[in-house]
């Protein structure tokens, strides 16, 4: 099969090393992919959000199948347009992607379907802000209701801040959205739990646990996700019936109802408090770098489970997976998630031997006059596999060390809850 992967980062890099493994896999083309992709798929420097011209591309390539790694072309409709235009590909319909799109969205399926969930209220002007003020303690949740790449919430200490914070998501600081939701702040431990869903059923796909802050001891603003590891040992099968009873079934429940079935990778974010699981958010897509943890420990073929998925045979496809663990860090350009300088030349890469274990998946990366150059925050996911995760994350650092990259950084304590 020729495929097409969309997106530039260490997820798609992850994605396409394991569709070029594929049996079944031809030709790839990444759009727009990264240095890393570069070695193995043909990259392709298009706009992927002109959708009259991806398809152009599409055709052009021959393409069979369409895989869609960010989470923006599927919330402005990528999944429906491909279909109108008769080419197969994998994600969810723009009605069901606003699961990720709209957090009001989401919340109201909540509500109206008892999922557990943080309280909240939808608000679209200042007056219903102040006067939820008034029956609410701190700390308070705001959250931009589109899609603000990471940046649309914030965790507000004081009435204050909400105000100010709410105050510039209406004057439009994230075009997409001028709602907000206000939200009962929740106190436990956050997990990632990963399915693969067509319209008549669907399976696990890995859970992880990610580290969003920028500094050590969970500390400084957020960013993408600086580390993660996986599995997430918190998912035990007891929470695992609850997620999927009292989250996921009534969540596709839904969907279904509204004749919008989801299909795609879904991304429950989840909130655990004494073994019961609250939903903080979906995303519609992998994590990012949740999946370039999650697919080094899957064994079946992934373009064979990406067809079980467009024949909706998911439910009888087996997933087999490793059972050893795995980790990335995250190496940044320093000044992430704030200023940082692009072009800084990577040249230790080329004299790192990895073994079997090990994988460098690239992320903000191009390659100039055959020299590794940065191009983004997040450059590099430094990743291996193993029986223990403090085995894991030393190999991890031994990698890090002889990569000597003087202009990023990385956190040290990745999976300080499993070691
Ligand atoms: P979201 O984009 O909704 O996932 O929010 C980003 C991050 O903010 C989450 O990963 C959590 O760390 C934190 N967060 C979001 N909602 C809540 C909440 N209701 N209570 C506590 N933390 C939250
Ligand atoms: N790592 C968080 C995300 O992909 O949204």
């Amino acid at each position: 099969m020729n495929i097409a992967l969309i997106g530039s980062g260490g997820r798609e890099h992850a994605l396409c090393q394991k569709i070029y493994q594929s049996k079944l896999s031809k030709n790839i083309i990444c759009i727009p992919g990264n240095a890393g992709t570069s070695t193995i798929a043909k990259n392709i420097n298009i706009n992927f959000l002109n959708f009259k011209n991806l398809l152009r591309t599409i055709k052009s390539n021959k393409i069979d199948l369409v895989i869609v790694g960010p989470e923006e072309p599927l919330v402005k409709g990528l999944v429906d347009f491909l279909n109108k235009n008769k080419i197969k590909v994998f994600g969810p319909n723009k009605y069901a992607a606003k699961l990720e799109g709209s957090k009001a969205f989401m919340k109201s399926i909540c509500k109206k379907y008892k999922i557990p969930t943080a309280q909240f209220k939808i608000c679209t002007n200042r007056k219903s802000v102040n006067n939820f003020l008034k029956t609410c303690k701190m700390p308070l949740v705001v959250k931009a209701d589109g899609l603000a790449a990471g940046k649309g919430v914030a965790i507000c200490k004081s009435k204050k801040q909400v105000i100010s914070f709410s105050n510039e998501i209406f004057q439009g600081k994230f075009k997409s959205s001028k709602k907000l939701v206000l939200e009962e702040f929740l106190e436990g431990e956050e997990a990632s739990y990963f399915l693969i869903v067509d319209k008549k059923g669907y399976k696990f796909f890995g859970s992880a646990q990610d580290h969003k802050r920028v500094g050590e001891n969970d500390k400084g603003p957020n960013t993408g996700g600086m580390g993660a590891y996986s599995p997430a040992p918190i998912i035990n099968k007891n929470l695992e019936k609850k997620i999927i009873n009292k989250i996921v079934n009534p969540t596709l429940i839904a969907l279904k109802k509204k004749r919008k079935p989801y299909t795609g990778f879904l991304y429950v974010g989840l909130m655990i408090k004494n073994n019961e699981p609250y939903l903080i958010e979906y995303n519609i897509r992998m994590g990012d770098p949740e999946c370039q943890v999650i697919l080094p420990r899957l064994n079946t073929d992934i373009l064979k489970i990406f067809n079980n998925v467009l024949k909706n045979k998911i439910k009888k496809t087996k997933i087999s997976w490793k059972k050893n663990k795995c980790m990335t860090i995250v190496m940044c350009s320093k000044g992430y998630p704030g200023k940082y300088k692009n072009n800084k030349i990577i040249k230790n890469i080329k004299k790192i031997k990895l073994k079997k274990n090990s994988f460098i998946f690239h992320a903000g990366t191009k390659i100039i006059n055959n020299e590794l150059l940065s191009n983004g925050g997040r450059v590099l996911n430094i990743t291996s596999t193993g029986k223990k995760f403090l085995e894991i994350r030393k190999n991890i650092f031994r990698i890090i060390k002889k990569l000597n990259w003087k202009d990023g950084f990385f956190r040290k304590d990745i999976g300080w809850r499993v070691i």
